[in-house]
């Protein structure tokens, strides 16, 4: 376990770009990131950072009512799935979304956000990050 304190949005994104740099490494065989905590956390702000470290230009917004973005990885032939599952109501839609055919594909690195959602669905070796917030912009980042 690796923990982090963040005390800007900035940092945060500079925290999950280095993570992400680690990840592009072709040994890295963990590529399931499952983010948690509260709203306002910081979930998506991670998501950014980690997707610049991908080199990844693309805007990274909240899916709000796609759950799922995906974005190519450049210079690899990889992709990135970007999946919010706060407006998700019901575990069945996780076959409509073809959730598991994205999870057990090795050529894509996907990141959960309220990942507690799909807790049956993700594979062992999940890489779990939690933020947690402390008082004004302070965050606590714990890798596992
Ligand atoms: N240290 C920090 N790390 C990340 N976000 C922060 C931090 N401090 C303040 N913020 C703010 O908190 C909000 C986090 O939003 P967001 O990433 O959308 O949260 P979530 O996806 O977890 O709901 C943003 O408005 C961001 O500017
Ligand atoms: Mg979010």
């Amino acid at each position: 376990m690796a923990k982090y304190l963040s005390s800007s949005e900035k940092q945060t994104q500079q925290i999950a770009r280095q993570l992400a740099k680690m990840v592009r490494q072709a040994h890295h065989k963990r590529k399931v990131f499952a983010l948690t905590g509260e709203l306002g956390a910081g979930k998506t702000i991670f998501v950014q950072g980690f997707a610049k470290g991908l080199g990844i230009k693309d805007k990274i917004i909240s899916p709000t009512f796609i759950l799922i973005r995906q974005h190519k990885i450049p210079d690899t032939t990889q992709t990135l799935y970007h999946i919010d599952l706060y407006r998700l109501e019901d575990t069945k839609d996780f076959r409509h979304m073809g959730l598991k055919e994205i999870l057990s594909d090795p050529n894509n690195i996907v990141l959960i956000e309220w990942a507690e959602k799909a807790k049956e669905l993700l594979p062992k070796n999940t890489v779990k990050i939690n933020i947690s917030k402390g008082d004004d912009q302070n965050r606590v980042i714990a890798i596992s």
